[in-house]
């Protein structure tokens, strides 16, 4: 299979416009991981590569592995009229653009379904016009309604999340889902031919699970005629009691921290996928033509696509660099390095700046504590998304 690295220059080669500022974003992840900053009186700010922004935790879907309103889901606990009213405006939002603005990051606004954020448009609006690049994670059931929006106001990138073709998927996320987001890549295309605009770069993500690891390739089929440019195939986050213990104990011992995030990931949605038949879906995936980039994240050995669903505790990348060059803005203006754990806060972009948090006395807490863990990770970081995409690829894996 092939590596991931080997699609960057076919992304830099078709969007020229937008390949200096991704490239500026990697170099400084580059950088992060050949000279990591040590000296906790460091400005980090100047590696500052990527900054999320979930902006909303409301939700118009329920699909079952989410962490947030899956089965598990931590926003099923009856408190959402109240998270509500916590909200970051969107004048507090421009000032921290603005702030971040002189650091060139690469922006992800997700949630939540961050169409749900009444001023998403004017938000992702004013990023452009700032000059960042800005890309945002969505369920595409919104799409229709606002491509026209989207396409004028130039986004640099639309993740959109499809899990199978039409009856698997909607199991998975919801009855309609899929053609709603059917009619939005429709509206989209429509939108960017009428403007003869490039942009937004549109990708599916795709997170493989029990439910649709052996049919993945007939939504690589029917993806064809979506106008895509990427499709993401992301082998999940996953977690079990073992490990939602450890890391219950080690952030108590080490950062003074009650976690109660990860136990949404214990969805049990990774038992039972046959490692040996998932590799020879992925393989084919990434041999067939479907007229856009196959991206898989994590890329393992095909010998180890088995371990990553069956042996939770087995490490396959580690030395995590996301507290040296990103960070998530959580909806109520808490600021925290791991984007689905919001348990250890640096601080709240209501009442800080973002300098004095992302540069602050609980950063560098976090950040000596994490180099100072074996493998320069937690133990519940084992199979993060973030740390899939940012670790270290650990040897045979
Ligand atoms: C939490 S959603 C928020 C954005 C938006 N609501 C959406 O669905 O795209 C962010 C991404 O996480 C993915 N996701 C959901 N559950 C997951 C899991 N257990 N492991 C990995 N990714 C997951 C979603 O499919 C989506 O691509
Ligand atoms: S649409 Fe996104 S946030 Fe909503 S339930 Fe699905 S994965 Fe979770």
């Amino acid at each position: 299979m092939k590596e991931n690295i080997a699609v960057i220059p076919v992304i830099f080669r078709k969007f020229k416009g937008l390949s200096a500022k991704m490239a500026y974003g990697f170099a400084k992840m580059g950088k992060t991981r050949l000279f990591p900053k040590y000296d906790y009186h460091y400005n980090h700010m100047k590696n500052l590569a990527l900054v999320y922004f979930n902006i909303t935790p409301l939700c118009n879907l329920r699909c079952r592995m989410c962490g947030q309103w899956g089965d598990k889901g931590k926003m099923k606990n009856g408190r959402i009229a109240e998270e509500v009213k916590t909200l970051v405006s969107l004048e507090r939002y421009k000032k921290i653009v603005d702030e971040i603005t002189p650091c060139h990051p690469v922006t992800y606004i997700w949630g939540g379904e961050p169409f749900l954020y009444p001023d998403l448009i004017p938000l992702a609006k004013y990023m452009v016009d700032k000059g960042l690049y800005v890309s945002v994670n969505t369920n595409g059931t919104f799409l229709e309604e606002y491509a026209e929006r989207i396409v004028r106001d130039r986004w640099s990138t639309i993740f959109v999340s499809l899990d199978a073709f039409e009856e698997t998927n909607d199991a998975m996320r919801g009855k309609g889902s899929y053609q709603r987001v059917v009619r939005g890549f429709e509206a989209i295309n429509r939108e960017k031919k009428n403007r003869n605009s490039p942009y937004p770069i549109m990708s599916i993500v795709t997170t493989v699970t029990n439910m649709n690891y052996l049919a993945l390739d007939q939504l690589a089929e029917a993806s064809r005629s979506f106008g895509l440019d990427i499709h993401i195939f992301n082998l999940g986050t996953y977690t079990n009691d073992n490990i939602v213990a450890r890391q219950k104990q080690y952030m108590r011992e080490k950062l003074d921290t009650d976690i109660d995030c990860l136990a949404a990931y214990n969805t049990g949605y990774n038992l039972n996928i046959d490692g040996e038949k998932l590799h020879a879906v992925l393989e084919k995936l990434h041999r067939s033509d479907y007229g856009h980039l196959i991206i898989t994240v994590p890329t393992l050995n095909p010998e180890k696509t088995h371990t990553y669903y069956a042996d939770l505790e087995t490490p396959v990348r580690n030395h995590c660099i996301v507290p040296w060059c990103q960070t998530n803005i959580n909806y109520n203006g808490d600021v925290h390095f791991c984007a689905d754990y919001p348990d250890y806060i640096l601080g709240n972009i209501k009442t800080q700046s973002f300098t004095e948090i992302y540069n602050g006395e609980r950063a560098n807490r976090f950040r000596k504590a994490i180099h100072e863990s074996e493998g320069g990770m937690f133990p519940g970081c084992l199979r993060c998304y973030q740390n899939m995409l940012f670790g270290r690829k650990i040897k045979g894996y």
